[in-house]
């Protein structure tokens, strides 16, 4: 099958991530950068592919360091690899590390890399504390004070208040309304029930628990060395719970309206730390290297909604128009993978793709499970799923295999990945 449009095909030849963990457990010590890293050097580690070869790096991440605002440049400049290698960090929300595999994925296209490595990171353990607006402007007065009298006066003017730390929130900055208050509404307008919630949820932490003790999602961890003294060796997501039943939680309480609502912190995803990252190359030069793809890009699209409507259904408009890009129909999947940021948000998206006539085939969804079990660190899940879809589509060999996923902003993201 040609490249889309007459363009270069670009391949997926291999992805890895660090383990993923609640936030502020396992990985709790970890700067994002160090996460960010490891799944980097370990990639290459694990292609067996010299640095030099790497043409160009690109990470995602939602919430960087103020210290290390361009994490990917930071990971370009490990010992592994040459200082020349050009990398930039982006934003696109919970659809990050994806974004970063199709912005690598065009520049292979357009012959402008022939290798390159995309991935994402997260540390929820690791976020920017701010200072609030009123001391902001009390230090950058005192800086600008001529005399010792002046910069006294200006810090005369702090108040206790002023020294609240403010930590970002995940809201939306147009409408105020958090992720987990809009699955609340997406379930309420949708007809979702706390049962059906639930009821996902439980299959997701079942089939994530199976993919890990078959190994499959294991070989694609990198295991994390903590630096705590006495610290086990991390090499499995601690989001996975094997214990849990409809029963427990039910007994739950909701979290976002907590008198009429049904998302609770076992159908929602967990707050998460994490990195993935994805080797991309063009197929000419991965024939050229002797590297056997385990898929290949075949198209992806980004729709956006109203973020005051419902905020997580973007993928309903996005999925559509990756396929019309592949040139596929929907019946022709052989794999799905869809984020978990809600069941609620997941359920609807589903309802979204009934609606067009589809038919909903659990069987070939999520078949790991997803984000509520394995944990959702935001700009690493893309990357995540990259990989476990190609490596499934590989096992299985499925032809042809769609991810999407939902993000901040009422934005949605879809890719189709080909086999052959
Ligand atoms: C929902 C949320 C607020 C819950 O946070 P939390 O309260 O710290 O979650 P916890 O893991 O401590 O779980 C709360 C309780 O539920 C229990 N619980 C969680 N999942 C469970 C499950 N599957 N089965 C049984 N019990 C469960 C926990 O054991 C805990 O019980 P405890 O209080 O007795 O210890 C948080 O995970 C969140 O904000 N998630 C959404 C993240 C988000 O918005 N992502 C953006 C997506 S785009």
């Amino acid at each position: 099958m040609p490249a889309m449009n007459g363009r270069r095909r670009v391949a997926v030849i291999a992805g890895c991530r660090t383990p993923f963990s609640k936030a502020g457990t396992d990985l709790k010590d970890a700067r994002a950068v160090d996460l960010a890293r490891h799944a980097a050097r370990e990639l290459l580690e694990r292609t067996n592919l010299d640095g030099r070869d790497v043409d160009e790096i690109v990470f995602g991440q939602v919430v960087p360091s103020a210290l290390v605002p361009n994490v990917a440049r930071e990971v370009s400049l490990l010992p592994q690899f040459p200082k020349e290698i050009p990398a930039y960090s982006l934003n696109r929300a919970c659809a990050s590390a994806a974004q970063a595999v199709s912005s690598a994925q065009d520049q292979i296209a357009l012959g402008n890399a022939d290798v390159a490595i995309a991935g994402g990171v997260e540390s929820l353990s690791d976020i920017p504390i701010l200072a609030s607006r009123r001391l902001a402007d009390i230090l950058v007065e005192a800086s600008k004070a001529k005399s010792l009298g002046a910069r006294v006066g200006a810090f005369s003017k702090v108040r206790p208040r002023d020294l609240v730390p403010v930590s970002p929130a995940i809201a939306e900055p147009s409408t105020g309304e958090s992720m987990g208050q809009s699955a609340e509404k997406m379930a309420k307008e949708n007809h979702i029930t706390r049962e059906a919630q639930d009821r996902w949820a439980l299959r997701s932490h079942r089939l994530a628990a199976q993919g890990t003790d078959d190994g499959r999602l294991k070989a694609e961890i990198v295991p994390w060395f903590p630096q705590r003294p006495g610290a086990a060796i991390v090499t499995e997501d601690n989001g996975i719970r094997r214990d849990t039943s409809l029963e427990q939680m039910a007994k739950l309480k909701p979290v976002f309206d907590r008198r009429y609502g049904s998302v609770t912190a076992a159908n929602s995803s967990p707050l998460t730390d994490g990195a993935s990252a994805v080797l991309l190359m063009g197929e000419d030069t991965a024939r050229t290297m002797g590297y056997e793809p385990l898929a290949f890009i075949r198209s992806y699209a980004v729709a956006a909604v109203d973020p005051g409507w419902q905020l997580l259904q973007a993928p309903v408009w996005a999925v559509p128009k990756a396929l019309e890009r592949a040139g596929i129909q929907w019946k022709e999947l052989g794999l799905i993978e869809i984020h978990e940021a809600f069941a609620a948000q997941v359920l609807s998206n589903l309802q979204g793709f009934a609606a067009k006539g589809w038919e909903i085939n659990e069987d070939i969804i999520n078949v790991m499970g997803g984000s509520i079990a394995t944990g959702h660190p935001f700009g690493a899940t893309g990357g995540r799923i990259v990989t476990t879809l190609a490596n499934e589509m590989k096992r299985r060999d499925v032809q042809l295999g769609l991810l999407s996923i939902c993000a901040q902003g009422g934005m949605g993201f879809a890719m189709v990945l080909e086999r052959r």
